[in-house]
């Protein structure tokens, strides 16, 4: 079966195709097409809602459009139409929900709301097959809003076992790459810095939050204090490249060792088959570099994977693809073709089965 994703929960509009072998439940996306915002929301220094609506708008029906060009199909082929329904921004998802109504109601086909996160988790079974991965899973979510450690005993069953107490750890580099004079996103530009950090030059230490607290909750506001702290104390080292790299270097270690221990204490007590990243901040190369050293070396049963390297960001493919899953478990299938009156746009949805 072929299934129109569509996300514009944040900054991002994106509509992909995925093609599902029914057989094996190999999850092929035939079309992945993202028009970003960053630089219109770059100069603010973070996402404001209404311009990412108003951008939305402009892009949404040439994103669909193109999104089918690519996969080289008509709308005919289509069987089902998956939509980002919450968490995010509200004026963002409205325009991402009321576009899939509109063409579910005028194509006929039939709509389902998918929660943004579920899509993330969902990105580390695009191009397997849906056996790959072996259950239980313990999931690590980590991205701009979310920061949690997720069971799963089988597909669509979600445990949060621990969960970030203030801010999430992509909003944590965002943040600091702002008190650092780095452009928006912050992630990429704190690991890109962070590259460059050599021993010889500054000796920053920054505290590892709760890492050795009884439980698999997270806090990296007190982290961010803490590079404020640090970049008070000497501003007019903002000037020299290798003290924001230093600085970058011991953030970014921080998180992943706090991020990376959590992982191993959740595993170590709830023994999953495997482990998975997911949400932005699964781009982090060092993240994902360290995690699975980690695993080698502690727990080297467990199976560990991220999302290709597309679908790890926001994207279409990601909710098509957790649709997929949602859409096997459904028995009135038909009440779909009506969801377009019934689907609602939640800022705080929350994960359920
Ligand atoms: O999942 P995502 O694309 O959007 C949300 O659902 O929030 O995640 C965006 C977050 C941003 O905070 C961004 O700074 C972070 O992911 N991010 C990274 C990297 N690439 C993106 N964080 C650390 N290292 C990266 N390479
Ligand atoms: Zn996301």
């Amino acid at each position: 079966m072929k299934i129109l994703g569509i996300e514009t929960s944040c900054d991002e509009t994106a509509a992909a195709i995925i093609e599902v072998d029914e057989k094996n439940g190999y999850i092929k996306p035939l079309s992945n097409v993202i028009s970003s915002q960053i630089k219109l929301h770059a100069k603010w220094g973070g996402v404001v809602p209404n311009l990412a609506a108003r951008e939305h708008l402009k892009n949404i029906l040439p994103v669909i459009t193109a999104s089918l060009t690519e996969a080289k199909i008509s709308q005919k082929n289509i069987s089902l139409i998956a939509v980002t329904h919450g968490p995010g921004l509200i004026p963002a998802l409205l325009v991402g929900t009321n576009a899939t109504k509109t063409i579910s109601y005028v194509w006929k086909k039939p709509l389902m709301g998918i929660h943004h996160i579920e899509g993330h988790i969902y990105a580390n079974f695009i191009n397997k097959n849906c056996n790959d991965i072996k259950f239980p899973i313990l999931c690590l979510v980590v991205s701009g809003g979310h920061t949690q450690l997720v069971l799963m005993k089988k597909h669509l069953d979600y445990e949060i076992i621990g969960e970030t107490q203030d801010d999430a750890a992509g909003e944590a580099f965002d943040k600091v790459a702002r008190i650092l004079g780095l452009s928006y996103p912050g992630g990429p530009e704190i690991a890109k810095q962070a590259e460059k950090f050599k021993k010889s030059s500054y000796a920053i230490n920054l505290p590892r939050p709760m890492i050795n607290s009884k439980n698999f909750n997270f806090s990296f506001s007190g982290l961010k204090t803490a590079v404020l702290y640090t970049v008070k104390k000497n501003e007019k080292l903002l000037k020299d490249p290798s003290f924001v790299a230093a600085v970058s270097h011991e953030f970014q270690q921080a998180v992943v060792d706090v991020l990376v221990a959590k992982t191993i204490c959740a595993a170590q007590k709830h023994k999953p088959k495997s482990i998975l990243l997911a949400g932005g901040v699964s781009a982090n190369k060092e993240l994902q570099r360290q995690l699975g050293l980690a695993i080698q070396e502690k727990i080297p049963h467990v199976q560990f994977s991220f999302p290709e390297i597309a679908y790890q960001m926001d994207n279409a493919a990601m909710i098509a693809a957790a649709a997929f899953f949602r859409y096997q478990k459904i028995t009135g299938k038909n009440n779909l073709l009506s969801n377009w009156k019934n689907l609602k746009t939640d800022a705080n949805l929350k994960l359920s089965k």
